[in-house]
C-alpha cells in the first residue's frame, strides 16, 4: 500500500485471474460463500484487500449471477468490503474450450513435467483467444484512466497482456505465471508457441517463481521470436515493448490473526483423531491439495507401501490422511486420478489394515482455510511431493501453522518451495525407496531437531511473505514508470 501511495500515486489496481476469490453457490434454498482451494487466490487476496481496486474473474458459482449488481460487480470480502469483484460470464463452449481445453488439457500438462500428454485442439485455441479478448474488453471497461496497474494472473491469460497493451499503451501490466515454464524444446510442442510468447511480451514485467523458469522463458523467446534480449538487465524487447523477466517467489500472508483464533495444537490433534477414530499414539502424516496428477499423490502411497515393507514395525502406528479438494473433475485425466487414488488407498488398507486400523484415509472434499490449518496443526508430518510445481504454498502454510515449532515437512525437490525451505526433508517423489527412508527419518526425528528446522523455516516464511512478493513487483513497476515518464519529459 505504501509503495502504491509513494511511488505510483493514483494508480488503479486491476487484478485479472480465471479463478475468483469468492464463489457464491446455491445451497439448501440459500446462498453459500466458498473460498476456492487455489494457491493463486490465497496469495492474491490479501494483496488486493490491502491495495483496493478491482478483481476481474470468471463467475462460475451457481449463485454468482444472483449476487452481482447490474454491472456484474459485487463488493468483497463480504463481511468487510475493500475491493470490487467484477465477474465475467462464459458460455458452456467457452468454458470447455478455454478453461478445460486449452488451459488445462494443453498448457497445464505442457508446463508441468508430469508425463501427461498435452492435448491441443484448434477449437480450444479459438475459445482461449476469444475468452482472453473478453477479459481484455472487461479490463478496458473497468479502467478509470489510461494508466492502470493490471496484475494478470496465470496461464489462462497468455494473450491478454498484448491485447491490453494495444488498447491501453500506458498501462503497467505485471503478468505472473504461477506454474513452471518448460525448456524451449518442450515448449515447442505447442502449435501456437509464437502467439503465446508475443501475447506475454505485451507485459511490462513477467514474473516466475524461480530463476530457472524465468530462464526457460527467455530461452523460448530467443528460439522462437526475433527479439532483443539483454541478459544482464533481464529485459526482452519485442514489438516496441520492453519486458522485464524476473523471479519473484510467491508466498503467503503470515497468518497471525488466524493462529490467534485457532484451537491449540493439542486440541487440534484430539479433534482430528476423534473425527477419524485414530488412537492417540498413532503418528499422523498428511497431504493437502487439489486432486491433481502433478501433486504426486500416488507416489506417496508407493512410499508408504515401501515403508511398511521395509519397516513393518510401523504398520498399525502410522496413518496417512489425504485431503484432496476436487478439481477439474470433468476431465478424463482427473477422473482417472481420482479412481486410481481410491483404488490404491483401498489396496493399502486391505493389505496393511487390521482390527479397525486403516493406514490410508482419503477425503476428496473441499475444506475451508480454517479447517485446513487445524489439520496442519494436528499432523506429525506433512508430505508435499509434487512431481513438478511452480512454488507450492501448502509447504509454506504448514510451516506457518506450526507455532509449536514441531512437525516435519517432506518436500519435493521439484517444487519451487524447495529453493527456500532448505530445512525440510527434500525428496525425489519418483524415488519411492528414498521417500520411505525420509518418512522414517521424519517419524523418528528428535523433537529438538524438529524445532530447529521448523524455527528456521518459519522465520523464512514470515520474512518473505506475500506482501514482500507483491512489493518487489510493484517497486520494479514504479521504477519502470519513472523511467518512461522521464523519457517522455526529456523527449
Ligand atoms: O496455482 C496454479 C493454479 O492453477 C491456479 O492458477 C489456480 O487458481 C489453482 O491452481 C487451482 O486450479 P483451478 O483454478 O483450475 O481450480
Amino acid at each position: 500500500r505504501k509503495i502504491l501511495a509513494d511511488d505510483l500515486p493514483d494508480a488503479q489496481v486491476i487484478v485479472v485471474s480465471n479463478r475468483e476469490p469468492y464463489i457464491h453457490n446455491v445451497k439448501d434454498n440459500g446462498v453459500e460463500l466458498v473460498v476456492p482451494a487455489s494457491g493463486l487466490v490465497s496469495a492474491l487476496e490479501p494483496i488486493t484487500r490491502a491495495c483496493g481496486g478491482t478483481w476481474i474473474a470468471y463467475g462460475g458459482g451457481s449463485a454468482d449471477r444472483l449476487t452481482v449488481d447490474e454491472n456484474d460487480r459485487v463488493p468483497v470480502p463480504p463481511n468487510n468490503p475493500s475491493y470490487t469483484l467484477r465477474r465475467v460470464w462464459l458460455s458452456e463452449d467457452e468454458y470447455q474450450g478455454y478453461y478445460l481445453g486449452f488451459a488445462n488439457e494443453g498448457l497445464w500438462p505442457l508446463c508441468h513435467i508430469a508425463f501427461t500428454r498435452p492435448i491441443f485442439r484448434a477449437s480450444d485455441w479459438e475459445a482461449y483467444e476469444a475468452v482472453n479478448r473478453k477479459f481484455a474488453d472487461t479490463v478496458v471497461a473497468e479502467a478509470r484512466n489510461e494508466r492502470p496497474i493490471v496484475l494478470v494472473q496465470d496461464y489462462h491469460f497468455a494473450l491478454l497482456p498484448r491485447m491490453i497493451r494495444e488498447r491501453l499503451p500506458e498501462a503497467i501490466i505485471i503478468t505472473f505465471w504461477h506454474i513452471p515454464w518448460p525448456n524451449s524444446e518442450v515448449f515447442s510442442i505447442c502449435p501456437w508457441r509464437e502467439r503465446i510468447l508475443e501475447g506475454l511480451l505485451g507485459s511490462s514485467i513477467i514474473g516466475f517463481h524461480t530463476q530457472f523458469h524465468a530462464n526457460n522463458f527467455t530461452e523460448s523467446v530467443d528460439r522462437f521470436l526475433e527479439s532483443r534480449i539483454e541478459r544482464a538487465d533481464a529485459a526482452i524487447s519485442y514489438g516496441g515493448q520492453t519486458t522485464l523477466v524476473h523471479a519473484y517467489p510467491i508466498s503467503i500472508e503470515w497468518p497471525a490473526e488466524l493462529l490467534a483464533k485457532l484451537p491449540t495444537v493439542e486440541e487440534c490433534r484430539t479433534r482430528l483423531r476423534d473425527r477419524f477414530g485414530l488412537r492417540p499414539d498413532v503418528k499422523l502424516c498428511i497431504g493437502v491439495e487439489r486432486l491433481d496428477y502433478t501433486k504426486g499423490i500416488l507416489d506417496r502411497f508407493q512410499a508408504l507401501d515401501e515403508l511398511f515393507t521395509r519397516h513393518p514395525e510401523w504398520i498399525g502406528k502410522l496413518v496417512f490422511l489425504q485431503i484432496a479438494a476436487p478439481s477439474r473433475g470433468t476431465l478424463p485425466a482427473y477422473q482417472q486420478l481420482h479412481d486410481e487414488c481410491m483404488r490404491h488407498a483401498d489396496d493399502l488398507n486391505q493389505r496393511y489394515g487390521h482390527d479397525g486400523y486403516k493406514p490410508v484415509i482419503m477425503v476428496a472434499e473441499h475444506h475451508s482455510q480454517q479447517q485446513v490449518y487445524e489439520i496442519y496443526r494436528a499432523a506429525d508430518i506433512c508430505m508435499v511431493t509434487s512431481l513438478h510445481d511452480g512454488m507450492n504454498l501448502v509447504a509454506k502454510e504448514f510451516v506457518a501453522a506450526r507455532d509449536d515449532e514441531q512437525g516435519t515437512l517432506l518436500l519435493s525437490t521439484f517444487a519451487g518451495a524447495s529453493r527456500e525451505l532448505l530445512e525440510a526433508l527434500i525428496v525425489n517423489p519418483y524415488d519411492a525407496a528414498m521417500m520411505s527412508e525420509a518418512l522414517l527419518q521424519a517419524l523418528t526425528m528428535p523433537v529438538e531437531e524438529q524445532r530447529e528446522r521448523m524455527r528456521r523455516m518459519r522465520e523464512n516464511v514470515r520474512d518473505n511473505n506475500v506482501y514482500r512478493w507483491a512489493g518487489s513487483m510493484l517497486l520494479d513497476a514504479a521504477r519502470l514508470r519513472k523511467r518512461s515518464d522521464l523519457d517522455r519529459a526529456t523527449g
